[in-house]
This record gives C-alpha cells, sequence and structure tokens, in this order.
C-alpha cells in the first residue's frame, strides 16, 4: 500500500502554511559543503528528497542533524570527494554537490544522479560551465570525474544555451572560491537561485546580479558557516492555489511570496478566481465557473513547469478550450492518459495539450508518475465523483511534506496510506 485515497466534492476552506522550498532546500544544505565548520539551515521541508541529500552530505562526512525543520550541518576540515552511486541514484539534484565538491577538494567523483522521470534530463550544460572554470571532466555512463589543475577553478566567462536551473546553480557554487571573476550569462532567474545566492554571500561569498540573466561573482580564499532561513515553496502555495479556485473554495496560503507566483496567480485570475495578494501569504477563492486560458511554460519569471500538471487539472474544468504548451521538460504530459481515463477531454500533440473543459471527472485507480503529476492526480480526485486511488504516492512524498494532511485541515477527504514520514513529524 502506497496510495492516496480521495473522496471529491469538498470545497477548500481555510489557512494553510507551505513549508521552504524544495528546490531551494536541497542546494542550500550542498552549499555548505563548501565551509568547514556548523551551518544551521532552517525552514527545511520534511521530504523524502531532503533526507536523501542529507544521506549523500553524510556519504562524504558531514554529520547532518534534523530536527523539526532545521538541519545542523557540521562539516569536516577533510571531506570525501566521492558521491556514490547508492546514494546519489535516489535523487537527481544530488547532482548539484558536483560544484561545491570539485571547488572544495580540487577534485571530485559523482555518480550519475538519479530522480524524476522527466524525458531527457541532460547534464551538458553543468559540465561545459565547469570546465568553463578549468575543470577536467571525465564521464562514463556510470560517474562523472572532475579535477582543478593545481587545486583551484579559475574565474571565467560562462554564457549558458539555455537557463538551466541546475546548471546555473553548479556554477555558482563552484566560482565562489575560484581564482578571480565569474560572469554567467542567460543565468536562471528562479527565486531559488537568488535564495542560494543569499546563502552563499552570508558564508562570505562575492556575488552580484543573482536574480538576473547576468551574474557576477569575485572568487574569495574561503568561505565560513552561516545561518539561513530557506524561502518559501512557491510551488507548493501555487497548488494549494489550484486547489481552491478547482474546488470553488476559499484558502490563504501563508509562508510564500506571492510576487514569486505572478503569472501562474494571474492565470487563475483570468480563468474566473479571486487572488488578493499580502505580505509573505495570499488568499485564493475560487468562483462556481471556471474559464478556459492558455498556458506556457518557461524558466522564471515564466509560467513554471512544476505547476504545469496541476493547471491541467484545473483547466479541464473550466469552460472552452485552453492550450497548454510545455517547453521546459518533454516528459511532463504522463499524467494525461490518467486524467483521460477520469473523464477529462485532452488530447497532445508533440508539447502542446489541448484541453477541452468541463468534463465531469470520475473516480478511478491512477498512478502517480512523478511528483508533480502525483499531486496534480491528487487535486483531480477532490472534484471527481466518488473515490479516486492515487498509486505510487512517493513520487509525491518527494517533494511535499504532509499534503494529505494539509488538504484535510482545508476540508478535504484525502488519506495517505500508510501515512507518510512528514506527517508523523507535523
Ligand atoms: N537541460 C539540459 N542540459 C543541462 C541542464 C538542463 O539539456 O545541462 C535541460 C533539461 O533536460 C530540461 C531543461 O534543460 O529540459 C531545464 O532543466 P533545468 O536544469 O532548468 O532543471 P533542473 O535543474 O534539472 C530544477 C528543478 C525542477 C524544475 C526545473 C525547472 C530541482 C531539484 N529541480 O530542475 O523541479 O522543474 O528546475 O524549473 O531544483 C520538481 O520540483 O518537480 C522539479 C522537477
Amino acid at each position: 500500500m502506497n496510495l492516496f485515497v480521495v473522496h471529491g466534492g469538498t470545497r477548500l476552506s481555510g489557512t494553510v502554511r507551505v513549508s521552504g522550498a524544495k528546490n531551494s532546500a536541497l542546494k542550500i544544505v550542498a552549499a555548505a559543503l563548501l565551509a568547514e565548520g556548523r551551518s544551521v539551515v532552517r525552514n527545511v521541508p520534511a521530504i523524502a528528497d531532503m533526507e536523501a541529500m542529507a544521506d549523500v552530505l553524510r556519504g562524504v562526512g558531514v554529520s547532518v542533524d534534523t530536527d523539526e525543520g532545521r538541519h545542523v550541518l557540521d562539516v569536516p576540515a577533510e571531506i570525501g570527494c566521492e558521491a556514490p552511486e547508492r546514494l546519489v541514484s535516489r535523487l537527481r539534484a544530488s547532482i548539484v554537490v558536483l560544484g561545491p565538491l570539485l571547488a572544495r577538494c580540487g577534485h571530485a567523483r559523482v555518480a550519475m544522479p538519479g530522480g524524476c522521470n522527466l524525458g531527457n534530463r541532460s547534464i551538458d550544460m553543468h559540465l561545459a560551465g565547469l570546465a568553463r572554470l578549468g575543470a577536467q571532466i571525465t564521464y562514463t555512463d556510470d560517474a562523472i570525474e572532475a579535477h582543478a589543475p593545481g587545486g583551484r577553478l579559475r574565474g571565467a566567462d560562462v554564457d549558458l544555451p539555455f537557463a538551466s536551473v541546475g546548471a546555473t546553480e553548479n556554477v555558482l557554487m563552484a566560482a565562489v572560491t575560484a581564482r578571480g571573476t565569474t560572469r554567467i550569462s542567460n543565468a536562471a532567474r528562479e527565486p531559488e537561485i537568488t535564495d542560494l545566492a543569499a546563502f552563499l554571500s552570508a558564508m562570505g561569498a562575492r556575488i552580484e546580479g543573482a536574480g538576473s540573466a547576468d551574474v557576477v561573482v569575485e572568487g574569495v580564499e574561503a568561505l565560513a558557516p552561516t545561518t539561513h532561513d530557506v524561502v518559501g515553496d512557491r510551488i507548493e502555495a501555487g497548488t494549494f492555489a489550484v486547489a481552491a479556485a478547482l474546488t470553488g473554495g476559499e484558502v490563504t496560503i501563508e509562508g510564500t511570496d506571492p510576487t514569486h507566483l505572478h503569472i501562474p496567480l494571474s492565470k487563475l485570475e483570468q480563468a474566473g478566481a479571486a487572488v488578493v495578494p499580502g505580505d509573505g501569504r495570499f488568499t485564493v477563492a475560487g468562483g462556481d465557473t471556471l474559464r478556459a486560458v492558455d498556458v506556457v511554460t518557461l524558466p522564471y519569471p515564466g509560467f513554471p513547469t512544476d505547476l504545469q500538471p496541476q493547471y491541467l487539472v484545473l483547466l479541464s474544468q473550466a469552460a472552452g478550450t485552453s492550450m497548454l504548451t510545455e517547453n521546459v521538460f518533454d516528459g511532463r504530459f504522463q499524467l494525461v492518459a490518467e486524467l483521460v481515463r477520469m473523464g477529462a477531454d485532452i488530447t497532445t500533440e508533440s508539447h502542446h495539450a489541448i484541453v477541452r473543459g468541463p468534463r465531469p471527472l470520475y473516480g478511478r485507480e491512477v498512478t502517480a508518475t512523478d511528483l508533480r503529476a502525483g499531486a496534480a492526480l491528487v487535486l483531480a480526485g477532490l472534484v471527481a465523483d466518488g473515490e479516486t486511488v492515487v498509486a505510487e504516492a512517493h513520487h509525491v512524498d518527494r517533494g511535499y511534506a504532509d499534503l494529505a494532511g494539509k488538504l484535510r485541515a482545508l476540508g478535504a477527504d484525502v488519506t495517505r496510506a500508510p501515512i507518510s514520514a512528514a506527517a508523523v513529524a507535523r
């Protein structure tokens, strides 16, 4: 048993607090490798991916103590420079230890990462960026080995062909202690990058322009440990925002900056929901009907690919024909077949999904193919007639801290079987 059981039909209401951002916290704990001593990271989400990353860090000699959203990381003077397959294969994001390990040790060996099943997820830009900083890189199907001649990387101009989140982060973490100046052009601008840069700056790094497409890093000799609060999870917040609009309910979402969701929230308004932004919070009230809107995913500040599956569910309940275009990942329409089995009218062609709505949804046994698809299927269950069972629920545990418990607190009838570790922790 590894499932969500959802009984649809409730309008959600109340207030929910989101956790710290998965996609920020994972990189920030990896960045802690850059300085000997104790770093403390707070507002860390209680999710399976964080446990996997903590194990990767333990694997290179860091002591990681986790307690109620706090990760206390004791980084020794000598760290191991090899991240083995047994740990790395659980988590694609573990590739981000490559930059810090290389910067700290002068060489690194990281097994090829595993992770979400989202089509072609290459790391060529990570490797090309590190090579620009002087790293000599060799790789096989199993592992990547990188070596900094003379033990230290050197600053360089790194021009990314696509604003890749992971490549920007790896290059940034490698550059902070490189000799000289690094300029990253076409850098990713996600709020999680700004958060990582804030952590690195608090450690003593000299970074300008984080959050813009042009980031300049002046390498420093060494960094010192620090304490940091992770930014709120805009994707978790967006998931609850969709749940509110979809069920015609009214939900206040706390712990996130609504400006990080500018485009998704304006799409909700175009679809007929009311959105009231506040300071570190916002409220979404769904109307009785939803209207079709078109959605196109793009790197930040564009519409996030991590909310695309949830909006697919929303649009299946909107009157008219919507077109949803996925530009970031090529494997992100896998939930369409499951939604069609529930009654949705969605056809896909290449990276476009055409959604005709509204069509009534019916409870079925469906399968989560990845993290966001799983969350979206739970949302579909909230408006489906009867019982929806979402199998492979562990995908959702990777990135949502107690999704079922938080939805229940808003009035939904959702259970997770068996109960997730995050729910026990709450
Ligand atoms: N890409 C390459 N080569 C590279 C790097 C990326 O071709 O060297 C391609 C990828 O295959 C993909 C696109 O570029 O098609 C975007 O990849 P990006 O590097 O921006 O994404 P990522 O760092 O792998 C992070 C998040 C994802 C999120 C994306 C986009 C983490 C751990 N993951 O992935 O989060 O969708 O940025 O915002 O930060 C999720 O949380 O569900 C999730 C998948």
